[in-house]
């Protein structure tokens, strides 16, 4: 199958130019200009003038069927990577998570079962390390062999997810030999038990306590101890979900200094923020996340860092739960709302209208902070995260001008509210390409569950 892609304006992270792409099967195979003219049998033509032609969208931060707080994560392998694909995304990387006393490729195959035959998108997974004795590193080093080259560690939810520094050491410096990155939930935890604890027994129970719980403070402090330790260890480290100027700061130092310190934010973080918590009755539980939403005066913060590439990566820490049947679970207890928001559809959308048409970021650090930097930090770089012959034709012919009003009643996502109801955003995607198939024509899924693959990253340059 050979598809044409006429006319289009293609931006990457570094360019900017009117062309058009061959595909043959699954990867670009010719670019240039006027290629209709060059008897090349194709099968499909596609008409992108006017549009943008740009990678796929690359989320490296999603929880699909997670396992939190009692309940699950909405969406699953299936509804999840169909929306993702609606809005742009053509990778994910995953979060397998292995629990206390098991071992990591056993964990990773609880993970392959709720993947494969669902993910209509290819999709990657980090693993969630609770529990590195010595005698497990040689079960960290196979994952690393089979694909799965990042791990998350928590210096939050003792008790659950939470390691202790020595552990966080020994992984980073075991992770950092071979090619491996951590990744690091960065917030102080053991101190946030403690303000939940006094919290509850002043009977302050609303989801705001959620937020005024976790203060900007312990996060910054966990960023500064995940990149001490990273420093110690020799390795690298990303921080996931970074929310605050206060933890961006120590970024900016570490890298100041030259360290290979990186780290993601999220659009809730860039477009919501504290006062959301403060809305009537239980609404703020549609919010509860961890980090929570912060103060806005945060976001310009954020966005100064991520055009000056302190921050590299827009994720989205897609966690849903549905207001009505599951952050219910919290109505009486703040801490036992699941944590968790719903995003993986509309992370494109949004940081094209709120960055480029808001004047933030240019075209190309759109691409970058969306698609390319993360391929390149998770070791799928070239195949993914730009558009380029041999690379996989994974690839969004996005309408600029295209409106769209970002609503649950209209959204793919399996939730039943959006964090951003009502918001007007412009800039769609408006035909979706996965390793060369049609996805999406016209803002439609055409795709099907099983069509994704694993993706079996690389290391860590
Ligand atoms: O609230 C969040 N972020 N839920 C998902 C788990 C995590 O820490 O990323
Ligand atoms: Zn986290
Ligand atoms: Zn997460």
């Amino acid at each position: 199958m050979k598809t044409l892609i006429k006319g289009g304006h293609i931006v990457t992270a570094s360019d900017s130019y009117v062309a058009d792409i061959l595909i043959d099967e699954a990867s670009v195979v010719l670019i240039g200009r006027d290629l209709e003219g060059i008897p090349l049998s194709t099968d499909k033509t596609i008409d992108a003038s006017g549009k943008y032609v740009i990678p796929g969208g690359i989320d490296p931060h999603t929880h699909m069927d997670l396992p939190f707080g009692g309940t699950y994560s909405s969406d699953d392998f299936e509804t999840g990577t169909r929306a993702a694909a609606v809005g742009g995304t053509t990778t994910i990387v995953d979060f397998a998570v292995q629990y206390h006393g098991q071992a990591l490729n056993e964990a990773l195959d609880v993970w392959f079962a709720k993947a494969e035959g669902k993910a209509c998108i290819d999709y990657g997974f980090h693993m969630i390390v609770t529990d590195l004795p010595d005698r497990r590193l040689p079960e960290l080093y196979e994952l690393i062999n089979q694909g799965v080259s990042s791990f998350k560690l928590f210096m939050a939810y003792p008790g659950v997810f939470l390691v202790d520094d020595g552990t966080i050491f020994k992984a980073m410096t075991a992770a950092g030999e071979k090619g491996g990155l951590i990744c690091m939930h960065a917030e102080n935890g053991v101190v946030i038990d403690v303000l939940v604890k006094r919290a509850l027994a002043e009977g302050k129970t609303s989801p705001k306590y959620h937020a005024l719980t976790r203060p900007t403070r312990a996060e910054a402090e966990g960023v500064h101890r995940a990149i001490a330790i990273a420093e110690m260890a020799n390795s690298p480290v990303y921080i996931v979900h970074l929310s605050c100027h206060e933890a961006l700061k120590e970024v900016q130092a570490a890298r100041d200094r030259g360290l290979p310190a990186f780290a993601e934010t999220c659009p809730q973080y860039l477009f919501l923020d504290y006062s959301y918590y403060e809305q009537e009755g239980f609404e703020g539980a549609k919010y509860v996340m961890t980090p929570p939403l912060r103060d806005k005066s945060n976001q310009e913060q954020l966005w100064k860092g991520l055009r000056g590439n302190d921050l590299q990566v827009i994720s989205t820490d897609h966690c849903p739960f549905c207001f009505k049947e599951q952050k219910e679970l919290g109505r009486d207890d703040f801490s036992k709302i699941p944590n968790g928001g719903p995003g993986v559809e509309h992370r494109m959308s949004l940081i094209y209208d709120g960055g480029v048409v808001q004047n933030r970021i240019g075209l190309n650090r759109f691409v970058e902070l969306t698609s390319t930097a993360a391929a390149k930090i998770f070791g799928m770089f070239p195949r993914k995260g730009t558009i380029a012959v041999g690379s996989d034709a994974d690839i969004v012919i996005f309408d600029p001008n295209r409106e769209q009003t970002i609503s649950a009643k209209t959204h793919h996502m399996r939730v039943d509210y959006s964090a951003y109801e009502g918001r007007k955003v412009r800039g769609v995607a408006e035909t979706v390409l996965s390793r060369g198939n049609v996805i999406v024509e016209n803002e439609i899924f055409k795709g099907k569950p099983g069509d994704g693959q694993f993706l079996k990253r690389g290391t860590f340059a």
